[in-house]
């Protein structure tokens, strides 16, 4: 039985990554912050398959030890701060968690399982202002955000790692992926949500900023998917993973509610304070290289994974309606995917 070591489990990727690791009989080890309560909700479905360890990336002495108990095999990090506005508010602390975390944990690794297999969350936005369209592994970064130069740090880090000391460490430059367990600030999410409670009658309007910006939306189930498929390889090595088709905001909007039967002029209300200081206007993908060497395709499309999404926000606001307050905390868990 292998040993998979998941930082963030307890986000949308981990939560997914998890579920694809123990059907291939992995032994699963997340690691997990100290909090001081709940948040345990995506997992709460494959709690007993799973054991949980507590850490943070901020702290080296927790995650070497952390990787000394566990002796994963394959190690994959995903752990971060996720929301990119939110890397302007917290400049710092992004760079503390999703920068310098890496490094601390690959030099962990170093000294305590050199040979183990480690995965790196990198992230489409550090193409930001694009140079090339498609963005394929070759493109320069242009960061956006404190998040996006975040990540651009711990790219090359990984890099280097590999580089230096010959661990086996890959980079997977993902872009965008959603679905059900998405958390409701991202623009899938809080359009899909938001536009279930429209059809409900529970709210009259959707606040957004800007409807230009065009994003590669897929599917997190396939994503994860490809996570595992870069450690099975005979070398580490570093891949785009996307879908390759580009939609705007406004494109998402639609579709959303041609598919409730809305007319979303209605409710969508332009929100100056929900444009971002730097926007990264277009991102797409050109994942030839793992189509060629991972065998990786989507398979979910893009009106597939909004189909999936409001269905799954339509059922979801509609037991909310049927849930007394004490059965709150089950609510909780099905407004992140789990049933
Ligand atoms: P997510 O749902 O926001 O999950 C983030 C996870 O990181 C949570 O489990 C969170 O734990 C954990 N975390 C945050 N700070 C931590 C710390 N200091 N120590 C330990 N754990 C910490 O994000 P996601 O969508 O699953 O994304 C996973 C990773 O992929 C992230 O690194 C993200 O930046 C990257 N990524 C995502 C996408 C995408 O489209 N989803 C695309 C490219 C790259 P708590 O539960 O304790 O908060
Ligand atoms: N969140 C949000 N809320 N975004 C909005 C809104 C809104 O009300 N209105 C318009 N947008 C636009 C943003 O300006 C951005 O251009 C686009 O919608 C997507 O925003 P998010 O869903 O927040 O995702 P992101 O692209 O910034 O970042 C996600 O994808 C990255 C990969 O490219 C995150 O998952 C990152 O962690 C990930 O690295």
């Amino acid at each position: 039985m292998r040993t998979a070591l998941i930082t963030g489990i307890t986000g949308q990727d981990g939560s997914h990554l998890a579920e694809f690791l123990l059907d291939r009989g992995y032994r699963v080890v997340g690691m997990t912050r100290r909090r001081s309560g709940g948040a345990l909700d995506r997992i709460a479905a494959i709690r007993e398959q799973i054991e949980l360890v507590e850490g943070d990336l901020l702290d080296q002495t927790a995650l070497t030890r952390t990787l000394e108990r566990v002796q994963p095999e394959e190690i994959y990090n995903l752990a971060g701060l996720s929301f990119v506005p939110a890397s302007w508010q917290q400049p710092v602390a992004t760079g503390e968690f999703t920068a310098l975390g890496v490094t601390r944990l690959l030099d962990a690794m170093r000294l305590v399982c050199p040979t183990a297999r480690f995965y790196q969350a990198s992230s489409s936005e550090m193409f930001g202002k694009v140079r090339e369209s498609p963005q394929r592994e070759t493109t320069p970064f242009y960061p956006r955000s404190p998040y996006a130069a975040a990540k651009a740090y711990a790219h090359y880090i990984t890099v280097n790692y590999r580089e230096s000391y010959g661990l086996y460490a890959c980079s997977g430059i993902l872009f965008n992926h959603e679905g059900p367990r998405r958390g409701l600030d991202f623009v899938t999410r809080k359009i899909t949500h938001t536009a279930a409670r429209i059809k409900l009658g529970l709210e009259d309007e959707l606040r957004l900023g800007n409807l230009q910006a065009k994003r590669d939306w897929g599917y997190a189930g396939d994503y994860v998917r490809a996570m595992w498929l870069m450690l099975q390889q005979p070398q580490a090595d570093d891949f785009v993973i996307g879908t390759g088709e580009a939609h705007s905001v406004a494109e998402f909007v639609e579709a959303v509610f041609a598919y409730l039967d809305l007319d979303w002029r209605r409710y969508v209300i332009i929100d100056p304070q929900l444009v971002r200081p730097a926007e990264v206007d277009l991102l797409v993908a050109d994942a030839s290289k793992a189509r060629r060497i991972l065998g990786w395709e989507p398979e979910v499309s893009f009106l597939e994974l909004i189909h999936l999404m409001v269905d799954a926000d339509l059922a979801l606001v509609r037991n909310q309606l049927r849930t007394p307050r004490a059965e709150h905390r089950s609510a909780r868990r099905r407004a992140v995917g789990v049933a």
